[in-house]
């Protein structure tokens, strides 16, 4: 198949690239999972936007905005990326609108919520299911363009590039070869422009928030395909996930309950009912994510307990269920009445704020390829990144994406007379019949990866992760190789991939720094702040 514009995701930066492509050529969208299934839709706080001034919150500015994003940065965000990003917010809420999506309101103006290290009420939101709402609007939108042709159950296995079809010269990317996880069939897309917009990485770790879609795919076909990868050290682990030490299916073990809630006056405590997080930071509950995270990561291992507890009882009979329906009744439904009861919770997993090193028009160092969303690192959220500043970046930069590609390509259509591109070789390979190599291999990396490489990092356990890591990734490519591809292998390659990264990141930086913190470097060193940036040739 040949498209115009291949676009590997479809989560709000996917869609909305592929919404606005379509009137310069053909796009094609593909979704690993089903359309809904992706980390967007499970976006539950909101999306940040300073407004005209008659909409915004009195005294906010987008200075103020910028402000919060370079401080949450700790000094590692490029501030020309925050200022175009956050200067887009504006224009972005009015696409969000016309493609359908609805943001609460009072009477006429917009709700807004307040999050973690943000000076004013900024945050846009549909209760507590802005992603859901989002998506379900720019599926609806992208199914109604006769440009787009949306693909379920794809997962892209390798990025084609002039390279590795073995050209010398004038590397690009020509293409990718997908599984069709239905078939299990590989189909070739042919495509000069190719947009990762794939997500992050969550599932690297034991603990997440993510769905199970996120297992770093972007990067590590980017990085397989020769593109620069940035800042990987900087996984940031969201403060509160319900702890639900019984749960067996993965909503009930990464049910993330939003920080809008602590943005409405929830408050951190520990099983004696003290506000633990005010010794560490005047903040509170409310300080940016990496000081919250560690400061609960410290109180865990000082009380030996299992969790901390965000409690809500105080606010008034009805205010969960009516701003925070979906968490009201999700906690319910595993046995508990956040009107009633502290909420208990933990960190885990959450974003991936490097990734695929672009420009701030998402071009990446590998010609005819795009990142945009969490997969790339633009420098918006430099060391860590801003609550609710990601949706923004996602419809931000698939709009920078488009205008970037249209000056260095033109509005034609794809290369007409591109190289010849070869079907995809099973070769003489076995059935994977041995599925508990890929499981233990999934398992081991994902508790080695929380172990060793989680909120708070020593050398020594950096060392141990990169060595255990090295033998993982060993058996995994022999198996790779030797078995017809699946999705199962697929994930566990990438995902094997994409923590050697991280862990390689994390060694190169020897200092702590927002979410990087190293007890054998535990101060910022003016003289490492500087993106870790690595490439495989
Ligand atoms: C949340 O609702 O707490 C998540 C928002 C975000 O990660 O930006």
């Amino acid at each position: 198949m040949t498209t115009d514009f291949l676009v590997i995701g479809a989560g709000i930066a996917g869609l909305s690239f592929a919404l606005k492509a379509a009137k310069h050529g053909s796009v094609t969208v593909l979704a690993k999972g089903k359309l809904m299934e992706s980390n967007t839709a499970w976006a539950q706080g909101g999306i940040a936007a300073v407004l005209p001034e008659e909409e915004r919150e009195a005294g906010d500015t987008v200075e103020d905005h910028v402000r919060d994003t370079l401080d949450a940065g700790a000094g590692l965000c490029n501030e020309a990326a925050v200022r175009l990003i956050v200067e887009g917010a504006d224009e972005t809420i009015d696409d969000l609108i016309a493609h359908g999506v609805h943001f609460d309101r009072s009477g006429d103006h917009f709700q807004l919520g307040k999050e973690g290290g943000h000076s004013h009420r900024r945050i846009l939101h549909s209760r507590d299911t802005t992603g859901r709402e989002i998506a379900r609007a720019l599926i609806g939108a992208a199914r109604n363009t006769p440009n787009i042709t949306l693909l379920e159950d794809r997962v892209a296995i390798e990025l084609i590039t002039s390279s590795k079809l073995g050209s010398l010269t004038d590397d690009r990317v020509l293409g990718a070869y997908v599984l069709d996880a239905e078939s299990g069939e590989v189909e070739v897309f042919r495509s000069d422009r190719v947009i990762l917009a794939t997500g992050g990485c969550g599932k690297v770790y034991l603990y997440t928030t993510n769905p199970d879609s996120a297992t770093g795919d972007g990067v590590a076909l980017a990085w397989r395909a020769g593109a620069a990868i940035a800042n990987m050290e900087f996984i940031q682990f969201h403060p509160t996930c319900f702890y639900n030490p019984g749960a067996t299916g993965p909503e009930a073990r990464s049910f993330l309950v939003s920080e809008a809630v602590r943005g409405e006056g929830g408050i951190l405590v520990n099983a004696k009912g003290e506000e633990f997080t005010k010794k560490i930071d005047p903040r509170g509950s409310l300080a940016p994510r990496d000081i919250v995270a560690r400061a609960i990561d410290r109180e865990i291992k000082r009380t030996g307990a299992p969790c901390v507890y965000l409690d809500v009882t105080h606010k008034p009979p009805g205010f969960m269920r009516e701003r925070f329906p979906f968490i009201y009744e999700t906690l319910l439904k595993f046995g508990l009445d956040c009107e009633k009861q502290r909420i208990p919770v933990v960190p885990a997993a959450h974003y991936q704020c490097g990734g695929v090193s672009t420009d701030v028009d998402g071009k990446t160092t590998l010609k005819g390829l795009f990142a945009i969303g969490e997969v790339a690192c633009t420098g918006l959220h430099g060391a860590n990144r801003l609550a609710s500043n990601s949706l923004l970046e996602g419809n931000v930069m698939a709009r920078r994406a488009l205008d970037g590609m249209i000056r260095s390509y033109g509005p034609g259509k794809a290369d007409s007379t591109p190289p010849p591109i070869p079907e995809w070789e099973h070769g003489d390979v076995a059935e994977p019949d041995e599925l508990v190599v890929i499981y233990h291999n999934w398992d081991e990396i994902r508790r080695l990866m929380w172990d060793y490489v989680s909120i708070v990092r020593t050398d020594n356990r950096l060392r141990r992760a990169a060595a255990r890591l090295r033998n993982l990734k060993k058996e995994v490519r022999e198996f790779y190789w030797g078995h017809r591809v699946n999705v199962d292998i697929l994930e566990l390659r990438n995902l094997v991939a994409v923590a050697s990264l991280v862990v390689e990141c994390a060694i190169r930086r020897k200092e702590s720094r927002g979410l990087h913190f190293t007890l054998d470097h535990p101060t910022a060193d003016q003289a490492s702040c500087r993106d870790t940036v690595i490439r495989k040739f």
